[in-house]
């Protein structure tokens, strides 16, 4: 791909970068991003359906085994070249904050250590009653596991619909948004607030923005830059732009 020259120069001189990410990011890792259709025993549901207090209420179970599956999906998978791309940014660049609405842990896991899990991390998981986390459970399959301190059913330790997102997380990442020169926005088709802010609370404090993304979203008109195409090949391409191969 060829990038505008003045993002090149931007780049190479910024001090403080912020890289908002969201389920596009994944994508070529093998992981389904939201807005793509369910698959298999989950092609019925929405998304929506399962992640939220109303349907793990409903059926403890059903939402259970959801995060089960996926927990094991996310464990079939690795970074990809994007994923390590941010990682080497985050080398490169003085401040540098990857905020994520991914709940996939790839990030980390490439070698990012300045991340914000906005919506939390689908390996953890917490008692819905006394929101005691916890890294072992006993899994047998007929029930949904409960808390060893205070026998409240266990869940994931994800934000659903309708939960607020972990106030220091949120607060971190709105901060990071309005100190930074250049905020990113990748792999993410930005309807869902308050992530979806972000990216114009940069813009309101003079940040260049720039979106990373296979299609246009409410961002693109107003972004600076607009990189179109697949994350995994697009960020490699710019790290050795501006930093060299
Ligand atoms: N490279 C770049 N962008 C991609 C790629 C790719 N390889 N594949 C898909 N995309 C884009 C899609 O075009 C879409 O705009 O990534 C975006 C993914 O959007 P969503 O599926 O809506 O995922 P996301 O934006 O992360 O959803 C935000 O909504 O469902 C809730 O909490 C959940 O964190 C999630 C939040």
């Amino acid at each position: 791909m060829n990038f505008p020259p003045n993002l090149l120069s931007l780049l190479h001189r910024t001090s403080k970068l912020v890289a908002l990410t969201g389920a596009g990011v994944s994508q070529e890792s093998g992981l389904r991003t939201f807005r793509d259709a369910q698959t298999g025993l989950w092609a019925q549901y929405k998304p929506e359906e399962l992640a939220s207090p109303e349907a793990f209420a409903r059926d403890p179970k059903l939402i259970w085994d959801w995060y089960a599956w996926r927990r094991e999906a996310v464990k079939a998978v690795r970074p990809n070249p994007g994923h390590y791309a941010l990682a080497e940014i985050e080398r490169r660049v003085p401040t540098f904050m990857l905020i994520t609405q991914n709940v996939d842990g790839l990030h980390r896991m490439a070698g990012n250590h300045n991340v914000l899990e906005l919506h939390g991390n689908i390996q953890r998981v917490r008692c819905s009653e006394c929101s005691l986390v916890v890294e072992t459970w006993d899994d047998d399959t007929e029930s949904v596991p409960r808390c060893a301190s205070c026998g409240g059913l266990l869940r994931p330790d994800v934000v659903w619909f309708g939960e607020a997102l972990p106030r220091d997380q949120l607060e971190a990442a709105v901060e990071a948004a309005r100190s930074c020169d250049i905020f990113f926005s990748i792999g993410t088709s930005g309807v869902v607030q308050p992530a979806a802010s972000l990216a114009f609370a940069a813009r309101n404090r003079g940040a260049v923005v720039v979106e990373i993304n296979a299609e246009p979203t409410p961002l693109t008109a107003k972004a600076d830059y607009v990189l179109q195409g697949r994350s995994g090949e697009i960020l490699p391409e710019l790290v050795a732009a501006v930093w060299g191969g």
